[in-house]
């Protein structure tokens, strides 16, 4: 995009359609190509194309890059899945969530990119915030913002811009180009708090169905997602799976388009029939729990598992029932792990088999991303920690911001939760160690490592 900040949404280019050439190669420098072709993008969806490369070798490095005319992308690069089956020794990925750009500065993707070890990132949701940019929440020192960043974002252009202005950020880019990404929404890719089709601010369903409309099809348009992803209107599919060999099984989830209102009262929260997933998306992760071979079953959603308190209603605390099911399939399958975001601290928890039955035994771990902007500088005990920590299942809370690494072996998981002391000033802050688990398959714990 020639200006990337266009405020029309369209970066500068011209409403027509445009030839581009992607190149996937063995080399970084572009030598022994092992895929190339062609895609045509369109100004319907920002210019954005989603080509599928097949044909490539499993367990291999490669690299590619978009080009149009003379213009070349930046070379991004990423290593093919292991072969069905096979026996991996190792995977290892990042998990981030909560980039409210406006509030810091992006120092845990500085660290993150620098990673020796690193084979995908997970993003949790939060990638935008649609909060109007002002002087009161622009904490990012040294960074301004136009008028047309000072409104809540509601059309389809806007939604463009904003994705557009947080892409800005090149440790976000340098990310992107280290290693592949995967993505799961939560509430601010649309607006605060939505449930399922309704608004939380009481915008009118129809109206707030064509900004959803809009809100998914800038997340399509803007995020690595198959054309199976697009969007029809306000609905979407972005429940996705894949297999890293033998080792893990990925399940990303989406917790927002299908979750039932706020209940009411008691009967209705603990309701049988309540559903955070949906029935359909419901069925499809219980069959990948229930019958899969991987060593690792990790699950990536956006909103905290384990019980913490009952009037948590936007967590899986508000549906209890659709909880005791999924935990149910978590215990079916070997070492199941849920990845999650949304509350801007670093948390770490076991998971029960039955959080009512505190005797009932560990069937998995959950591990908590802190915000990589949200919230600003933060400190180890922002918050609440005691509400969390209270919980014997709660190994860890941090208030800083930061991310989880985490590498996955046949024997271990070991999740490193890292953190950087302040994000507002400038993007210097060296990273830090907050904690660092093992979990040994067969024994889903978190032992401090
Ligand atoms: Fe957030």
């Amino acid at each position: 995009a020639p200006e990337p900040l266009a405020e029309d949404g369209h970066g500068g280019m011209d409403l027509t359609d445009v030839p581009v050439r992607w190149h996937v190669a063995r080399d970084p420098e572009f030598r022994d190509i092992a895929a190339r072709g062609r895609a045509l993008a369109l100004p319907q969806l920002a210019h954005s194309v989603h080509p599928r490369v097949e044909g490539l070798d499993p367990a291999t490095d490669y690299y590619y890059q978009f080009t149009v005319g003379r213009q070349s992308s930046p070379v991004g690069r990423f290593r093919t899945l292991p072969a069905a089956g096979a026996e991996a020794e190792s995977f290892s990925f990042g998990l981030v969530s909560c980039q409210a750009w406006y509030h810091g500065h992006f120092t845990a993707y500085r660290h993150l990119a620098e990673e020796e070890d690193l084979d995908l990132v997970v993003f949790v949701g939060d990638y935008i915030y649609e909060y109007g940019i002002t002087e009161t929440n622009l904490w990012r020192q040294g960074a301004a913002v136009g008028p047309a960043h000072e409104v809540e974002i509601e059309t389809l252009e806007q939604y463009r811009l904003r994705y557009a202005l947080f892409k800005s950020d090149p440790h976000l880019q340098a990310v992107h180009a280290r290693v592949p990404a995967i993505a799961v929404w939560d509430d601010h890719e649309v607006q605060n708090d939505y449930w399922g089709t309704l608004s939380d601010t009481g915008i009118p369903e129809d109206l707030f169905a064509h900004r959803i409309a809009v809100a998914y099809r800038a997340f399509y348009e803007n995020m690595p997602l198959d054309v199976t992803a697009l969007p029809d209107g306000p609905d979407t599919d972005i429940t996705t799976g894949f297999d890293v060999g033998a080792l893990a099984r990925f399940s990303l989830l989406d917790c927002r388009q299908f979750r039932d209102p706020e209940p009411a009262d008691r009967e209705e929260q603990y309701a049988p029939e309540r559903t955070m997933l949906g029935t359909a998306q419901e069925e499809w992760v219980t069959g990948r729990l229930t019958d899969t071979p991987a060593t690792w079953n990790v699950l990536a959603n956006a909103v905290v598992l384990a019980a913490i308190r009952e009037q948590t209603y936007g967590q899986w605390d508000g549906y209890p029932a659709a909880r005791q099911r999924l935990l149910d399939a978590m215990a079916e399958s070997s070492n199941p792990v849920m990845l999650t975001g949304d509350i801007h601290k670093h948390v770490a928890a076991e998971l029960l088999a039955d959080f009512t039955d505190p005797g009932s035994g560990t069937i998995g771990v959950e591990l908590v991303c802190t915000s990589v902007a949200s919230d600003g500088d933060g400190s180890a005990d922002a918050g609440n920690p005691d509400l969390w920590l209270d919980h014997e299942h709660v190994k860890l809370y941090d208030g800083r911001r930061g991310y989880v690494h985490v590498r996955l072996t046949p024997q271990e998981m070991i999740s490193s939760f890292v953190v950087v002391d302040w994000v507002e000033a400038d993007d210097t802050a060296p990273k830090q160690l907050a904690a660092r688990f093992t979990t040994p398959a067969g024994d889903p714990q978190l032992i401090p490592a």
